[in-house]
């Protein structure tokens, strides 16, 4: 069967309904496009363990900021089309702007309902240079949910934060259905897959290879026993390329998400750098 293509909301609503009637497992994995390895990885887990698969692809403007890059975020539909087919999934989901926020939505918090994660878990990393991204996220995500009505949702540990936020969300908010964490995917030389990579001249992506270079720094020096966040901080700042604009590299208790000086099994290490006006982010978790 081929994958079908939907841009509204009710083609998705009827067809999940008929699934249902079936008991059918549904899993859903929530993009926004210009999908890579990291996203198949994604689509071929929710595959092996559902028996329909949806997967969205919405380039969400309320998780973006006034100067971040909505309107020059790659938009590959037919390529993305082609992945899920290839892969074997059910719906590619691609609504408009429209479809999802409405007609003469002013997408401010004055006239939609959102969905805010606690502010200690925004207040901080990817959320203190991104003021209302989380919000963005947990919004549209809770919409996919409330369409596609998933048993499972797949989501990347590319994202720390966001995983840790929508696994937050659907406890706290008791929602029907199951968070599925899934591993990065990395280029060969060791660069986190991300959409935003292809903004990168050649020179830009030399000096991202960087990033992950002082992650697995860290994840050695941590293996030798070296647990002193201080030490494994100026460590991963040294190796990184001096074009890099470091935004943050924190430790914190993978669990918790609370920060920690002392580094133990389960420390996820986060970075985020912009190498000029692309931002990049990628993690590691120590043990
Ligand atoms: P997007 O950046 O397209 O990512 C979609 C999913 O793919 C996320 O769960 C992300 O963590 C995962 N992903 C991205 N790169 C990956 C990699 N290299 N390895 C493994 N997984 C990877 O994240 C979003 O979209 C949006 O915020 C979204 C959740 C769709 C809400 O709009």
């Amino acid at each position: 069967m081929s994958v079908i293509l939907l841009n509204h909301i009710d083609e998705v609503k009827s067809n999940i309904k008929e699934w249902k009637k079936d008991n059918l497992k549904v899993g859903l994995v929530p993009t926004m496009g210009a999908l890579h390895a990291g996203h198949a990885s994604l689509i071929k887990k929710a595959k092996a363990m559902c028996d329909k698969v949806v997967v969205s692809v919405f380039v969400n403007p309320v998780q973006f900021g006034p100067n971040e890059d909505y309107d020059k975020y790659p938009r590959t539909i037919e390529k993305d089309k082609q992945l899920c087919e290839e892969i074997g999934a059910d719906i590619v989901f691609a609504p408009s702007a429209k479809e999802m926020y409405g007609e003469n939505v002013n997408l401010s918090n004055t006239e939609l309902t959102y969905v805010c994660p606690p502010y200690n878990y925004i207040d901080c990393l990817c959320g203190k240079s991104r003021p209302g991204h989380f919000d963005g996220v947990a919004t549209v995500v809770t919409k996919l949910f409330n369409i596609v009505q998933p048993d499972f949702a797949f989501f990347g540990q590319k994202d720390a934060q966001q995983l840790f936020i929508i696994k937050k969300m659907v406890k706290d908010l008791n929602m029907n259905l199951e968070i599925i964490p899934c591993p990065i995917v990395r280029e060969s030389d060791g660069l986190a897959m991300s959409s935003r990579n292809s903004y990168l001249s050649i020179e830009e992506r030399k000096s991202a290879l960087s990033i992950s270079k002082a992650l697995f720094e860290v994840e050695k020096l941590y293996n030798k026993g070296i647990t002193d966040s201080n030490i494994l901080f100026d460590t991963a700042v040294s190796v990184l390329d001096k074009k890099l604009e470091l935004d943050y590299l924190e430790f914190r208790d993978f669990n918790t998400f609370e920060k920690v000086d002392k580094i133990s099994k389960n420390t996820l290490t986060a970075i985020a750098v912009k190498i000029g006006k692309t931002r990049l982010i990628d993690n590691i978790i120590l043990g």
